[in-house]
């Protein structure tokens, strides 16, 4: 290169290789078990696998499939929505089919924002949303949760203070990646008023809303006034434990669909087709499919949890999700990034610090995050191996 100019867009600079990746690698490497990253060990139910393999084999979506998505997933999404929240969508054109969640993001991003436009997400942040609001030109605005009595909880005040003139939406996530936090009906309400008080849009990221142990997962789009302004975003990849398929979707008013569908175009054009199909049949999976996958990972969830308390972690329990999150202190470090390079030689165990997720990486710095959406067998053996981090 002759050039003076960095390779790389300047927007994007500060994103470079992902602590997921490093982390990943020093799993492999040491032979240690992996809790960075969330993916489960094992994979969604067979008849779901199955109903891929027939789509593939009868010809249904091998070749490009429609652009918003095949009918039978639209219609099955539409469904959901309202036989778990009394939500109607129209699957022709309120539903967009993506390729997984973080697509969503960040064809809703890049349509939606121009340049200057301030987003205010809740920090820490799933580390897609920086990147994304970075590539649309926007600014990002981090509201940051805090730890309070053993839980993360969000500062409505803090909230209402960030919005601006130059606020043109909020991207929520709940349950929350990576505090484990559900936010509350009266929370879920005061942050629809602020929207409509100062006509904001909102992106709502729900891929755990079916990973709820304590509370419900309530849809932002269900409160007063929202319907019109909230994009709603949710996956297959963690409902189903598919996460390599990579079939998400979003459910909006005709015009915010719409919009990021001309984004989407662009990206990706169409999602993988014979996946689709076997989305749309998980969907309709029985209420007690989705019943078992909650007490699983909360069985899970407590295991877990239980072991990092006896092996020494301040441990903030989840409401949500397939994340727990620590302090370290009381194992004598500060510095959660130091905390996980060390971990694999030290215990054989792989971790991911939380400060990757924060702007202000300060408040992060001595937190990290666990994965639980592991055999049980294998949290067990990762529980061991965390307990003689006190004797070492
Ligand atoms: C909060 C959050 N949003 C989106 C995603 C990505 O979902 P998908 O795999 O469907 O792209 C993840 C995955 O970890 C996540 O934690």
């Amino acid at each position: 290169m002759t050039q003076e100019r960095p390779l790389l867009n300047r927007r994007l600079a500060e994103f470079g290789t992902t602590i997921f990746a490093e982390m990943s690698a020093l799993a492999v490497r040491t032979g240690s078990i992996n809790l960075g990253q969330g993916f489960p060990d094992s994979d969604g139910p067979e008849a779901i696998r199955e109903a891929a393999v027939r789509a593939v084999r009868a010809g249904h979506g091998n070749q490009y499939p429609p652009g918003p998505g095949v009918p039978e997933l639209r219609t099955a999404i539409t469904e959901h929505q309202r036989r778990r929240y009394g939500l109607e969508y129209d699957p022709d054109a309120e539903v967009l089919v993506t390729t997984g969640a973080t697509e969503a993001i960040a064809a809703s991003l890049l349509a939606l924002l121009e340049p200057g436009d301030e987003v205010i997400a809740l920090e820490p942040y799933y580390d897609s949303y920086a990147a994304c609001i970075a590539m649309a030109g926007g600014t990002r605005v981090p509201v940051t949760l805090r730890p309070h009595d053993g839980a993360y909880r969000l500062d409505l005040d803090e909230l209402r203070a960030a919005v601006t003139p130059r606020t043109r939406l909020i991207l929520l996530n709940t349950p929350h990646n990576p505090t484990g936090t559900v936010l509350t009906r009266d929370e879920l309400s005061a942050i629809a008023e602020l929207a409509c008080e100062r006509d904001l849009l909102v992106i709502t990221d729900e891929v755990y809303e079916h990973l709820v142990f304590e509370g419900e997962h309530i849809p932002l789009a269900s409160f007063p006034g929202m319907r019109g302004r909230t994009v709603t975003i949710s996956s297959a990849g963690k409902t189903f434990s598919v996460t390599g398929w990579k079939i998400g979707w979003i459910t909006a008013s005709p015009e915010l669909v719409a919009a990021v569908r001309s984004a989407k175009q662009f990206l990706t054009y169409v999602s993988g087709g014979p996946f689709q199909y076997a989305v749309a049949e998980a969907l309709r999976l029985p209420d007690s499919y989705f019943d078992e996958l909650r007490a699983d990972l909360r069985a899970k969830r407590d295991l877990l949890s239980t072991g990092l308390a006896e092996a020494g972690f301040d441990v903030y329990k989840p409401a949500g999700t397939y994340f727990v999150t620590t302090d370290i202190r009381p194992l004598g470090s500060g510095d959660g990034f130091a905390f996980c390079r060390a971990l694999p030689e030290r215990c054989g165990v792989v971790a991911i610090p939380n400060a990757v997720f924060y702007d202000h990486r300060e408040q992060g710095a001595h937190f990290v995050r666990f994965a639980f959406c592991k055999r049980t067998d294998v949290l067990a053996d990762a529980v061991t191996r965390l307990k003689s981090l006190q004797a070492s």
